[in-house]
This record gives structure tokens, C-alpha cells and sequence, in this order.
């Protein structure tokens, strides 16, 4: 393979999560469920929460921060800031503005992207046209999520899944021959009703889902976001192994959002890939949206499990519904 950097692909990695921890047990003191519902169900353990009063951009900036020194770049270097979320601190400014300003990177451009769970993945495909075309070299992509703050806590059904946390990815140059090698990319907009969290609007049917006086929470119909996920993993994983003319025993490691276990399972016995293949953290951090995938991605980094040359798949669904991933030959 030749040196000359025609690829794109991810250059640094960083992760933030916040310190406080709410486990299955503190759950049971809040609302009628069990550790042992939780875990059978979906996997989860304990799950990271921000303080009422830490904003969410916080963590964005750590895991920014650690990306690029990951990286080996300076911020003035970032030509653009995409920071993927569905629970901004504020709607003006854009959570990627602020983050730009905090961490100085004065010569970046910056937008939020809200895909939902598939925000990360969507923000790496745009991040690589921007690249591919050469009007950008160097974008950092924070995906941060403060799920707790549209939680209903006393909804049994949605509050044992998510939880907050950001992770960061600058995404550049690589030797030819690596990085991003197929994506795919979907969303099925006539499913949507399916997860929702209304903002500043919501029609009649969204209210009355609501049982709580507080309507701006997640309301979610599990059992169909369920079927859709295990379907659409199996599917956008085999996608971009075909497209890259790849078989899943090419494959190193599949890393996916990280919703629940059983839908990770499924999915993977759908493929007919062994367990072992798939990274798996939900038992640590529960669902934390778009941030899910580079934080898993880092830390499998971090383990060893990814070396160069590996291919590994990432793939996201969720919300909106969407869907994206990606084969990636890892360059670094
Ligand atoms: O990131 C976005 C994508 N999100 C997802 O991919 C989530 C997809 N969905 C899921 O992960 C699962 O559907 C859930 C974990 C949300 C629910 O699991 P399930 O196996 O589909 O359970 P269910 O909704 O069918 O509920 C089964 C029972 C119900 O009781 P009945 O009607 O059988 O008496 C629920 O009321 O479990 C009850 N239940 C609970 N029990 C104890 C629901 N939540 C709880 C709870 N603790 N926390």
C-alpha cells in the first residue's frame, strides 16, 4: 500500500463520561422494577449522570480534548466542529459553537447534527465528503448526550435505559488504502412516532402518551424500536462488509450502539457472527444515543482490540428512525 494519504479515516480518539453512577439497585428505590428485570432484559448495570447542574457541553470539550491529543493536532488545526446530540444545552447556541469557542478552535466551522442514536455515524459520512473533496483536512466530531435530562423518572419503561457521557473523533488523512471504506446510511421517517421527545412543540397524540406532568420526555414504543434495531444491524452491518468486498470472517470486531444486549445478540445471530466478535459496554453505561459508538470504539482501542490494518465495522440505528455504518480499515 502506498504512503500518499488519500484515505480518510479516524486520526484520534477521546471519551468523557460524568462521575456520579446509578445502578439497577438505586433504580429499584425510584420505581417498580428489578436489577434482575434490567439485566435480563437489556443488559444494562449501572448507567453515568450528569449533576442537575453540570452542562452537558462539559463533557464534549474533555472528550474533544482528548481526541486531539490523541490525534497529535492542535484545535487551531480542527476546519470543522460537527457535535451530534438529541439534548443540547441550549438550541442557540449550537452545542458545536460552544464547544468550538471552549476548546479554541478558531478556525473551524461548526454545526450541530441531530440523527439520534445514529448521530455519530451520520457526522463521520459527512465529515468524510468534506475531506474526500479537499475542503476540509482536519474535523472533529463530538457526539455528547445527556439523556437523563428528557427522562421521565418515573416511567418505568424508558428511565432504566439511558444514560449521559460524550465521546470525540478527529477524522482526517490516512495512508491510502485505509480508513472509512463503505457506509451506509437510512432513515424511515414514517416510522418516527416510535422515540419520541418532544421539544417545543407536540401534537395531541404525543401529549397523551405522557402520563407525568412533565411532557418534554422520551416516550418510546420498545417493542418496535426492538424488532427494527436487531433487522436493521444485521442488514447495514452486511451492507458495507459487501461493499468493501469483504466477508464477515475478514472482519475483526462489529461495535454497535448500545441500546440493549438482547438486541446486540440478535443481531449477531442473524449474521451468524460469534459473540466474541461484537463489543459490547451496555452493562457499563446503558443507552447513551449518538455517544455510544465512539465511546465503545475507544475503549475497545484502549483494550488492544483494534489494531492496524483490522477491519472493523461500526454501526448505529434509532431515532427518526435512522440508520448508518461503516467498514473501516483501521490506519492508525
Ligand atoms: O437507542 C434507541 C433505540 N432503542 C432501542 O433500541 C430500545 C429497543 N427496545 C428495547 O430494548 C426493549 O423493548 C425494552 C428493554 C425497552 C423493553 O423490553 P421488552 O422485552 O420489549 O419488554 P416489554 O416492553 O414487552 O415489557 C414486558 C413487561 C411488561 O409487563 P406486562 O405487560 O408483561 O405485565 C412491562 O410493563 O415488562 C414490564 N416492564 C418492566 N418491568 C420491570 C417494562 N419496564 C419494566 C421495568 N421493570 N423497568
Amino acid at each position: 500500500m502506498s504512503s500518499e494519504k488519500t484515505g480518510v479515516g479516524i486520526l484520534g480518539l477521546g471519551k468523557s463520561l460524568p462521575e456520579k453512577v446509578l445502578t439497577n439497585s438505586d433504580l429499584e428505590k425510584m420505581v417498580d422494577t428489578s436489577d434482575e428485570w434490567i439485566v435480563k432484559r437489556t443488559g444494562i448495570q449501572k448507567r453515568r449522570l450528569l449533576e442537575k447542574n453540570q452542562p452537558l457541553y462539559e463533557l464534549g470539550v474533555d472528550a474533544a480534548n482528548k481526541a486531539m491529543a490523541d490525534a497529535g493536532i492542535t484545535a487551531e488545526e480542527i476546519d470543522l466542529v460537527i457535535v451530534t446530540t438529541e439534548t443540547p444545552d441550549y438550541l442557540a447556541p449550537s452545542m458545536a459553537c460552544i464547544i468550538q469557542g471552549k476548546i479554541g478552535a478558531k478556525n473551524a466551522a461548526a454545526f450541530d447534527l441531530n440523527a439520534a442514536c445514529s448521530g455519530f455515524m451520520y457526522a463521520l459520512t459527512v465529515a468524510k465528503q468534506f475531506i474526500d473533496t479537499g475542503f476540509y483536512k482536519h474535523i472533529l466530531i463530538v457526539a455528547c448526550e445527556g439523556l437523563s435530562r428528557v427522562v421521565d423518572w418515573k416511567d418505568r419503561a424508558t428511565c432504566v435505559l439511558f444514560g449521559d457521557g460524550a465521546g470525540a473523533a478527529v477524522v482526517g488523512p490516512v495512508e491510502q488504502g485505509y480508513g472509512i471504506q463503505a457506509i451506509e446510511m437510512g432513515a424511515d421517517g414514517t416510522m418516527g412516532h416510535n422515540i419520541t421527545i418532544p421539544c417545543l412543540y407536540m401534537n395531541e397524540e404525543d401529549a397523551a402518551k405522557r402520563e407525568h406532568e412533565n411532557k418534554n420526555v422520551i416516550w418510546m414504543d420498545g417493542s418496535e424500536v426492538f424488532k427494527f434495531a436487531v433487522r436493521t444491524m444485521a442488514y447495514a452491518s452486511e451492507k458495507v462488509i459487501a461493499d468493501s468486498n469483504l466477508t464477515l470472517d475478514d472482519i475483526k470486531l462489529i461495535i454497535p450502539h448500545q441500546a440493549n444486549s438482547r438486541i446486540i445478540e440478535g443481531a449477531a445471530k442473524r449474521l451468524g457472527v460469534p459473540e466474541s466478535k461484537v463489543y459490547v459496554n451496555v452493562q457499563e453505561y446503558g443507552n447513551i444515543s449518538s455517544a455510544c459508538i465512539p465511546i465503545a470504539l475507544n475503549e475497545a482501542v484502549e483494550k488492544g482490540l483494534v489494531s492496524k490494518g483490522d477491519n472493523i465495522v461500526l454501526v448505529g440505528f434509532g431515532g427518526g428512525l435512522t440508520w448508518a455504518s461503516s467498514m473501516i480499515r483501521w490506519g492508525k
